[in-house]
């Protein structure tokens, strides 16, 4: 048997944003090898999260232009840098927006996700050295989250992928690679919530009705979802929501529409709509003495957020999570493997399938409202 040839530059199709807000543009580029510990990876499914759309219209963050979006995403290896023996060409992969060195102080110390190496990256570059892997017309595209997956191929870092089962979808498992999870996991590593517990969710996305799954998977007596879209309500019920509360229908605070039905206040609450705002909601949702709020949401303007100190006296707890706790290489196979004994429901969130080419309409249902997720389909 021959040995693979190493990977050279290869020329693909990427939708590349311009500007902030500006139309997606497919254009011809150019994609580098993987370097030391890299891969390459050809896409096959990318869905559009939120969290794509709040970067790409850039009204918190400073612009970071050209750059290719995407970061829920599922795809077969390509080829493999120096130094990589995790993964081989023809793997089944999802790729991690927050990666898992397994070596740093936060992935050893059993009680965190964030990585110290392989985190979050927000400059638009790779970790490893600061660099694009893409040019376009003779200049560097930036990339997001270090994944950058609305392109017929991508580079990430090997820590930032994982192997999943051969068998499973992956134009449904995509999903899972960061909202569905993200969801889940608030449900259950973050608030670990409890059998029979009352749970009241801002936001009926993908990600709030990921969290109304996990609670209702978990026993939860009552699951209150919030949302000014008066077209969630119906979707919500499939992932278990109970009470649907759209707050233009009253005129009194959100927080005292839900203290009255949850008599004081729910046992717990999520925030996952982006708006700083809403997370003080949320916290006077949850009741005295063992309310503990999440907030999973990505600010698409005020970054801070404002809270009356009695609320914490009283004995509320508020919680951020970054993709929902989960240790990203250690625990998302299992989830998938959830997924193909149907014990948890990732398909019912797929409002849309769309060509490569279609992209642009993805971005315009999502800003509308009018979908959970639109998963596109690269061309084979
Ligand atoms: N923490 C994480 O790991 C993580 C992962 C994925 C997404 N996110 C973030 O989570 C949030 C939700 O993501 P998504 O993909 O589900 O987004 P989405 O846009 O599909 O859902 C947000 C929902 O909030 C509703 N909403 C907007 N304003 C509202 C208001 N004032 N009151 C009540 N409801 C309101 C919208 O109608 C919509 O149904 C985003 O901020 C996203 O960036 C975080
Ligand atoms: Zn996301
Ligand atoms: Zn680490």
């Amino acid at each position: 048997m021959s040995s693979p040839q190493p990977a050279g530059v290869i020329t693909c199709k990427a939708a590349v944003a311009w500007g902030a807000g500006e139309a997606l543009v497919i254009e011809e580029v150019e994609l580098s090898p993987p370097q030391p510990l890299e891969i390459r990876i050809k896409v096959v499914c990318t869905s559009l999260c939120r969290s794509d759309l709040t970067a790409w219209q850039s009204l918190t963050s400073t612009p970071i232009f050209p750059r290719i979006f995407g970061h829920e995403a599922a795809g077969i290896v390509e080829s493999v840098g120096e130094g990589v023996s995790e993964f081989g060409v023809g793997d089944h992969v999802l790729t991690l927006f927050t990666g898992e060195c397994k070596t740093c102080r936060h992935c050893t110390s059993g009680k965190s996700n964030i990585c110290q190496v392989l985190g979050l990256e927000r400059r638009g570059v790779m970790h490893s050295d600061q660099g694009t892997r893409f040019m376009v017309k003779g200049r560097p595209i930036y990339h997001y989250c270090a994944v950058s997956s609305f392109s017929e191929y991508t580079v990430v870092h090997s820590g930032c992928a994982v192997k999943v089962s051969s068998i499973a979808p992956l134009e449904k498992i995509c999903l899972l690679s960061c909202g569905v999870a993200a969801g889940l996991g608030a449900a259950w590593k973050v608030a670990d919530i409890a059998g029979g517990s009352t749970v009241v969710i801002f936001g009926l996305g993908t990600v709030g009705l990921a969290v109304a799954q996990g609670a209702k998977i978990r026993g939860a007596s009552q699951i209150i979802g919030v949302d000014t879209n008066p077209e969630k309500k119906e979707k919500a019920k499939i992932f278990g929501v109970t009470d649907f509360i759209n707050p233009n229908d009253y005129d009194e605070p959100i927080q005292q529409v839900v203290k009255r039905v949850t008599s004081g206040g729910a046992d717990y609450s999520f925030e996952c709509i982006g708006d700083t705002g809403m997370i003080t909601a949320a916290l006077q949702s949850c009741c005295d003495g063992w309310g503990v709020t999440v907030t999973l949401g990505v600010p698409k303007v005020k970054p801070e957020i404002t809270a009356h100190y009695a609320l914490f006296l009283t004995g509320r707890t508020l919680r951020g999570s970054l993709f929902g706790g989960w240790k990203p290489k250690s625990d998302l196979p299992s989830l998938v493997d959830m997924y193909l004994r149907e014990e948890i429901q990732v398909d019912e969130f797929i409002t849309h399938n769309l060509s490569f080419e279609e992209i642009n309409r993805a971005f315009d249902l999502m800003a509308e409202g009018k979908c959970l997720r639109c998963v596109i389909h690269m061309p084979k």
